[in-house]
């Protein structure tokens, strides 16, 4: 997630993680959904035209009915809008499709996963949100990892893709993955390291137990694979040394929008 990242300077921010996240993950929030105030459309255009990797834009505003295909047509590769917020989501997530764009459905923390239960055929992805939206570099909610499970099981087979999104760094990011999460943003665990194209690629060897195994050596392409629910990341209790589960082992299936194990 660029929410972390130095607004003044987007561009070259988003180049510091070009060739390292698999996803730029732009945070749109209109000071109603969420109180926070951060871009919208015009900026989104804009980076459009510098960036090449592709864009996921989570919308946290009011009305997403409204202006969410906009986004999924200047050229974001994913767009996510709320439950919480859209009035027609069949219709919306539809829409959004239509303008060759993943649709993606968010939850804030309190949603219920079995909200989405008749939502699956029209849908690429769940976004589980494990931080009350609005704000970066808040504390992770364990209550989130229940939800990850429950929103796998929905998925079943489908090809759908499962984002955490929030609080996500280095001590529970393993957690989500063997909850069932295959997307990961991390916006102060990425721009608010020294080195945001390291954290993007690579977990802490220094600490082993925390370093989810089975990182994909990670090119653009894993974006693009087809999921698998069971094609899980091993984990490092299944997995050799911590050195072996860093970048070099691929399950498919995985993919992130910053963090790309
Ligand atoms: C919060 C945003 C997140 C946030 C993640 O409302 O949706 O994408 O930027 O930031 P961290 O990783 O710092 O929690
Ligand atoms: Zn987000």
């Amino acid at each position: 997630s660029i929410l972390s990242a130095d607004f003044a300077d987007l561009a070259r921010e988003c180049d510091r993680v070009a060739g390292s996240a698999d996803w730029l993950h732009v945070d749109v929030m209109d000071n109603h959904f969420v109180p926070n105030l951060t871009l919208g459309l015009p900026v989104v255009e804009a980076l459009l035209r510098h960036v090449s990797t592709p864009v996921d834009c989570h919308l946290m505003i009011q009305d997403p009915d409204r202006w969410a295909p906009a986004y999924a047509e200047v050229g974001a590769g994913s767009v996510t809008f709320h439950l919480e917020a859209a009035h027609a989501p069949v219709r919306l997530a539809r829409e959004i499709r239509s303008q060759g764009a993943r649709a993606g459905v968010g939850l804030k923390p309190a949603t219920p996963v079995d909200s989405l239960v008749d939502l699956v055929d029209e849908i690429d992805m769940i976004l589980i949100m494990s931080v009350e939206p609005g704000f970066g570099g808040q504390s992770f909610l364990e209550l989130a990892v229940p939800k990850i499970r429950r929103a796998r099981e929905l998925i079943g087979g489908a090809d759908i893709w499962l984002q955490v999104d929030g609080g996500v760094s280095e001590s529970t990011i393993e957690r989500c993955a063997e909850a069932g999460a295959d997307v990961f943003v991390a916006g102060s665990a990425v721009f608010g390291s020294g080195d945001p194209a390291a954290a993007c690629s690579a977990p802490s060897s220094s600490n082993p137990a925390a370093t989810p195994a089975g990182r994909p050596a990670g090119t653009r392409n894993s974006a693009t694979t087809s999921s698998s629910p069971a094609a899980r990341p091993r984990t490092s209790s299944s997995s050799g040394t911590p050195a072996e589960a860093v970048g070099t082992k691929k399950p498919s299936g995985w993919r992130a929008s910053c963090f790309r194990w």
